[in-house]
């Protein structure tokens, strides 16, 4: 495995993704395949959440318990096939704040164009987890990475469903400092910038949009 990458290959995850990339299920069977997986790749991505511990009144007696400092959490979803990975993690951590970046791939030259940025503030002081179900050729991810350390980000992860080996390389090239978490890394790249054998378009397959 690359330095930087985890493979999250939880059974659980393996037969869910099973079913997302099988091509006669159907959107909203993958629609919620997508949000339990999230919440599964959920575990491990945010295994270092920071903690702040609290005295609390159990029904015996005090203690000092831990929680989630969850506003110090942006999950970033890159639009739009991001949203369905995002609305698994915000089930996890529903205080989380939220960011959007619009990108789309320019069919000729595969590179990522911005048309729309949206996120919190102070994003020097917080945890990012950025998220894209398909890391493909990475340029919508190294492009979104890039935006949002230009903005200040400085403690970033980059989470996916499916990569490819060569978005992998060139995502871990561009953003050394950036792990990357996703449930599988399969063969290749084809032709038109799509991961084989893959599950096909992530936001056509999650929106019915084909
Ligand atoms: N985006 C997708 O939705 N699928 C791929 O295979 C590659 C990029």
């Amino acid at each position: 495995m690359p330095p930087g990458v985890t493979v999250v290959d939880h059974p659980l995850v393996r037969h869910k993704l099973t079913l997302m990339r099988t091509g006669d299920t159907g959107t909203a069977e993958f629609r919620r395949l997508l949000r339990e997986i999230a919440l599964l790749l959920g575990y491990e991505v945010l295994r270092d959440l920071p903690l702040a511990t609290r005295t609390i009144e159990t029904p015996l007696a005090p203690m000092e318990s831990p929680k989630l400092e969850g506003k110090k959490l942006v999950l970033v979803s890159i639009l739009r096939a991001g949203i369905g990975l995002l609305d698994g993690l915000l089930d996890l951590v529903p205080a989380a704040r939220v960011g959007h970046i619009g990108l789309y791939r320019d069919p000729e030259t595969l590179e990522a164009v911005e048309y729309y940025f949206k996120v919190p503030g102070h994003l020097d002081d917080r945890m990012l987890v950025i998220v894209d179900p398909m890391l493909a050729t990475g340029n919508s991810a190294i492009a979104a990475t890039a935006r949002l350390k230009a903005a200040g980000a400085r403690s970033v992860k980059f989470l996916c469903l499916l990569a490819a080996p060569e978005g992998v390389a060139a995502f871990r090239a561009a953003h050394p400092d950036v792990p990357v978490f996703t449930a599988a890394i399969d063969d290749r790249l084809n032709d038109h910038g799509y991961i084989v054998p893959g599950l096909g378009d992530a936001g056509d397959r999650l929106y019915g949009t084909k």
